[in-house]
């Protein structure tokens, strides 16, 4: 076999008169007649043009070069020239060519399913380009994917080597882990009846770890989660997994920080600047969200008092009802550029997110039009001063209880920042800080961690676990950048009486709480360090590093939107010797349920 001397985005004008030899897949062919044959080569560094000239090589191996169709593997070995039909400024290589004198074809290629070219790849359906992942990682932007993946990982190792941390790995065929959602579980065969859970995260290890004196760990660890898929969820997923002993909230935020600029300045050589600490009260106030897009403005404003004093209906009853309130996001210029068509998809938008309606009004140079612009008369002037509003502006109103309100302008804010083109083109981090502890599930009438059950009150918050545990404040934070939650974690309950007050508050009894939790409170008893820490979601870092919205294009080997894995056909069937093994008997519901192969919606 040819040996391999240069790689396919290598080459340059230094290198002319040399004799190299590339290997790769042929990317494009061009036969121009006369014995001469031109093929682009690609390996995942880029492309070279090679030339058989049947002035240079052989009849056969010309008449070789004529049967090379796309995607065939080829080593080749040639020349190094200028190129003689002038320089393609597009490509890196674009100042040379190979000109050929050998040729070995190391695989042929069948006519395949799907071509790697940027240029058609969205014309395929996504199902396709899933079946046929090895033809479709051929492409140069999903080679870049694997390329930033790859780094990502490797400065996230030496950053956290270089602070500290020891990588340790755990387990895969585990207990359970209280992250919120319903876990994998895999039966045993030695234990009949018995089944492991995969874990949803190393949480309940990696506290452990501390107590075992690690100190400061890390581990670049898969996640499962049985939920279903979305555009930033996979059920399967990588975090970079991290803990700390003896440290505070401040602590931890301060390093990781300092890890993500680090990360920016050296995948993208851009500087996130000091990233700023918002409460999470504030961030529902102004945003309508705990995960705020700072890269605009349009915040809402709370106007409750002034509403109450209107003798419109709507927010009459809404202010009527407990937790009741009027808010308000003041839209500057936009009277003039939103459309009737926009502004109905707005309501629809908002009915979507729970509201009865929107209610809409435009200010002019003689004050309210259209839309409630009547009902608003008693407070004319205090709404435009508290909302600054200028001329050509438009103010969307939503009444309802205080969470409808804040969800519905919350979406409505993001669908105007991007309808608006408001959104600028950078990086906006914050830590959200401050969660409340619980939230009270109607439906099953409990208390229900916001986080997970390991999370520690904040220091001055501890006794409201007794008295007022909807209104206990967490040491939680989130880590947000341009409006997705990339990071997650707090400072952990390290003390065993906090923590048996915390399962109680969920509901749980002391006999489910020995049975699920009794090691880790047991382990609490021999010396347990005061720790916190923190999990990035590292494919929700890679798609902000790398501009994309759906998480399936940064990782290697995705899972559809229900679960399945198109290339490899998985789930697939147990055969049922195998199931005899593990004590498993399979009762199909009466409903069909379609192989995974059809059941990725049609696009
Ligand atoms: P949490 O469940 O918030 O916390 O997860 C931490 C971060 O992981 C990412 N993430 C996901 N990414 C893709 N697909 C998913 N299904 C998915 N779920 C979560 C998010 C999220 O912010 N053990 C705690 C962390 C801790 O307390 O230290 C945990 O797992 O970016």
């Amino acid at each position: 076999m040819l040996k391999r001397t240069h790689m396919c985005g290598e080459l340059r004008s230094d290198h002319v008169g040399q004799t190299v030899t590339l290997a790769g897949w042929v990317n494009t062919y061009r036969d121009q007649g006369k014995g001469l044959i031109f093929i682009d080569l690609r390996d995942r560094d880029g492309l070279t043009q090679v030339v058989f000239n049947l002035r240079d090589v052989d009849e056969a191996a010309v008449n070789e070069a004529r049967s090379l169709r796309r995607e065939d593997v080829v080593a080749v070995q040639g020349l190094v020239r200028t190129r003689v039909g002038g320089a393609n400024p597009r490509l890196a290589t674009g100042t040379i060519e190979v000109a050929a004198d050998k040729l070995e074809v190391l695989g042929k290629a069948e006519t395949p399913p799907i071509l790697p070219d940027e240029h058609e790849a969205e014309k395929i359906a996504e199902e396709k380009r899933l079946q046929y992942r090895y033809i479709d990682l051929r492409r140069p932007r999903m080679q870049k994917m694997l390329r930033t993946r790859h780094e990502v990982m490797q400065v996230t190792r030496r950053f956290f080597a270089s602070h500290g941390f020891l990588e340790v790995e755990t387990p895969l065929l585990i207990k359970t882990t209280p992250e919120g959602a319903r876990d994998f579980i895999v039966p045993s065969r030695l234990y009949a009846g018995k089944w492991y859970a995969l874990p949803q995260s190393p949480q309940i290890f990696k506290q452990i770890l501390m107590l075992s004196g690690c100190d400061r760990y890390m581990q670049i660890c898969k996640c499962l989660r049985d939920e279903d898929p979305r555009a930033d969820r996979q059920a399967e997923f990588t975090q970079i997994d991290l803990e700390m002993s003896f440290v505070t909230r401040d602590d931890v935020l301060a390093i990781m920080s300092e890890f993500i600029t680090t990360l920016w300045s050296e995948i993208l050589g851009v500087d996130v600047g000091e990233i700023p600490v918002l409460g999470y009260a504030e961030a529902l106030d102004r945003y309508g969200t705990d995960k705020p897009d700072l890269r605009f403005g349009l915040e809402l404003a709370e106007i409750s008092p002034l509403a109450a004093r209107t003798e419109f209906k709507i927010f009459r009853d809404a202010l009527s009802k407990p937790q009741g309130v009027v808010k308000a996001i003041r839209v500057p210029a936009a009277a003039g550029t939103l459309t009737r068509k926009k502004i109905d998809g707005y309501e629809r938008l908002a009915r979507e997110a729970g509201a009865g309606g929107l209610a809409t009004v435009k200010y002019t140079a003689t004050g309210y039009e259209t839309g409630i612009a009547k009902f608003l008369e008693p407070i004319a002037d205090e709404l435009a001063a508290q909302l600054a509003l200028e001329a050509g502006d438009m103010v969307f109103f939503a009444a309802d209880t205080r969470a409808v309100a804040l969800r519905v302008l919350g979406e409505l804010r993001v669908a105007l920042g991007r309808d608006l083109g408001l959104i600028e083109d950078a990086f906006r981090c914050l830590w959200v800080v401050d969660f409340p502890m619980f939230s009270y599930n109607d439906e099953r009438g409990r208390w229900e961690s916001e986080h997970h059950p390991f999370v520690m009150p904040r220091e001055d918050q501890i006794q409201r676990l007794q008295s007022d545990p909807g209104g206990c404040i967490s040491s939680s934070y989130d880590f947000v950048i341009n409006g997705s939650e990339c990071g997650s974690g707090s400072i952990r309950i390290h003390r065993t009486h906090i923590q048996k007050k915390v399962f109680e508050i969920l509901g749980l009894t002391p006999q489910e709480t020995q049975l699920k939790f009794g090691f880790l409170l047991e382990a609490f008893k021999y010396g347990a360090p005061p720790h916190g820490g923190i999990a990035f979601g590292l494919d929700r870092l890679i798609m902000q590093l790398t501009g994309v919205t759906n998480i399936r294009d940064v990782i290697a080997f995705p899972k559809t939107q229900t679960g399945a894995d198109l290339m490899t056909g998985a789930p697939g069937p147990a055969d049922s010797e195998h199931l005899k093994e593990l004590s498993v008997r399979v009762h199909l519901p009466k409903r069909q349920i379609p192989e995974p192969e059809t059941r990725e919606p049609k696009p």
